[in-house]
């Protein structure tokens, strides 16, 4: 609430690059490619784009709806619909919370990486080096420190000013540092082969385990299943159009997670290196490909500047999801919701961090801190993404929903059909499987 009126986004344009901007992440750049690297590569592609096509997308304008019709953040969005839902929202603010704890301590990995790059400071050992730095007990918590500064900054300054403006600026120049890149990999010489196993889907590779981690990484990506997008929708004006939108997001998304692959993978197989290398694949792999490659330091501060990007504009829409929570249900000022926020958020990074070092010990229930943390994230999103679903289904009803998505019937909304046999049965069944998955119940 600025000046005691909902602030709303400036343009629909505004809307989408933040919204974008949200679901472009270190999902889309660090995980998007080594999922792919790890699960077959082309087949892990096609599977993603189906489940984008089908569940990613009504579910994101199920949360569009929920946001613009009440005009509220997630929690008392759901509070206003029905009192005995709130506490669906209530799983989303603690998710919030959450992802950013262990998100940022990426993010501050991140800040590192691009200031050792500018510097060169990066080891040829680069194992070695991802090693030491993350489980050095002060560089990274320092790191983080500033991750969450920006991050809180560009909070601060509201909707309009700080989370619109600072979308509409890093949103474009990542995709053009993004397509400079990927036209670098592709043409070094070797990387047909790179280009190949990232396109062609091989079918015997399909395994129910390559179907559940594509459904998760949609969650994840698209930013679903903790009210982001309801959050983000509550700042929208009646007469956007909703469907229009929640198909440019996704789209968007899914264009710069295949950007992020052709980026990386071409350039791994250029170089000889393993695309199934996981995890460490942009933080071990990438540097000492960007060191095999003519002009690589400029390409590898590019890169690294385009993930900084991409982090900073997710991360403070989920700093935001926990500031409209504050605002809307405990009406804190902005500023103490940010600065009592983002510090708390700080705090919890911290074990997650060390939790890479010196705390490497404490297990929960057989995670580290930080794996314990994304643990918890991986059950609260499909748990909020199906609750969701049964919440539009069955208790808002599909009626008030399409009421909400076609602004009482002046606006058509032709997938109608489609949209409500996806929301009602096919997604929360196919969101159930992935929540099972999760706590170990079924095992793929
Ligand atoms: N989608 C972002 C990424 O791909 C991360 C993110 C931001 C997110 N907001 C979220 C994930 C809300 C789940 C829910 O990196």
């Amino acid at each position: 609430m600025e000046n005691g009126k909902r602030a709303q986004w400036g343009s629909n344009f505004g809307f989408i690059m933040a919204a974008a901007g949200s679901a472009v992440g270190l999902g889309n750049l660090w995980k998007f490619p080594y999922l792919a690297g790890k699960n077959g590569g082309g087949v892990f592609v096609l599977v993603y784009l189906l489940i984008v096509l089908f569940i990613g997308f009504t579910i994101m304008l199920g949360e569009m709806a929920i946001g613009r019709s009440t005009q509220l953040s997630s929690y008392n969005a759901y509070q206003r619909i029905s009192k005995k839902w709130a506490f669906v929202g209530g799983i989303g603010v603690i998710a919030g919370f959450v992802i950013l704890s262990f998100y940022s301590v990426v993010g501050g990995w991140v800040l590192n990486y691009l200031y050792q790059t500018v510097i060169g400071g990066i080891p040829a050992d680069t194992a070695a080096y991802f090693g030491s730095f993350i489980s050095d007990p002060v560089a990274p918590i320092f790191w983080n420190m500033l991750f969450m500064a920006a991050t809180a900054l560009i909070v601060f300054k509201g909707i309009g000013g700080g989370i619109e403006k600072a979308c509409k600026f890093m949103m474009p120049a990542l995709f053009v540092i993004l397509i400079i890149i990927s036209i670098r990999a592709i043409t070094l010489p070797g990387a047909a082969a790179g280009i190949a196993f990232y396109l062609t889907p091989d079918i015997s590779k399909l395994t129910a385990g390559t179907v559940v981690a594509a459904l998760g990484q949609v969650f994840f990506s698209l930013s679903l299943g903790m009210g982001c997008i309801i959050t983000y929708g509550s700042y929208l004006g009646k007469e956007e159009t909703l469907e229009k939108n929640s198909i440019i997001v996704p789209v968007l998304d899914t264009v710069v997670a295949l950007l992020a692959g052709f980026a990386i993978l071409p350039a791994v197989f250029a170089f000889g290196f393993e695309p199934g290398a996981g995890p460490g694949l942009m933080f071990i792999t990438l540097p000492q490909v960007f060191d095999k490659m003519p002009f690589g330091w400029v390409f590898g501060i590019l890169f690294f500047i385009l993930v900084l990007f991409a982090a900073l504009t997710s991360s403070i829409s989920l700093l935001e999801v926990t500031v409209a929570y504050m605002q809307d249900h405990h009406k804190w000022g902005r500023t103490k919701a940010v600065v009592i926020l983002s510090s708390f958020m700080f705090l919890i990074g911290i074990p997650a961090s060390l939790s890479m070092g010196i705390w490497s010990g404490i297990m929960i229930f057989g995670y580290n801190i930080f794996d314990f943390l994304v643990f918890i994230s991986d059950i609260l999103l499909p748990l909020g993404g199906i609750l969701m679903c049964i919440f539009i289904g069955y208790v808002w009803g599909i009626d008030k929903a399409v009421a909400e998505i076609t602004n009482g019937g002046k606006i058509p909304f032709k997938l109608k059909a489609f949209w409500t046999i996806m929301i009602k049965y096919v997604a929360p069944i196919a969101v159930i499987i992935v929540f099972l998955n999760a706590l170990g119940i079924l095992k793929f």
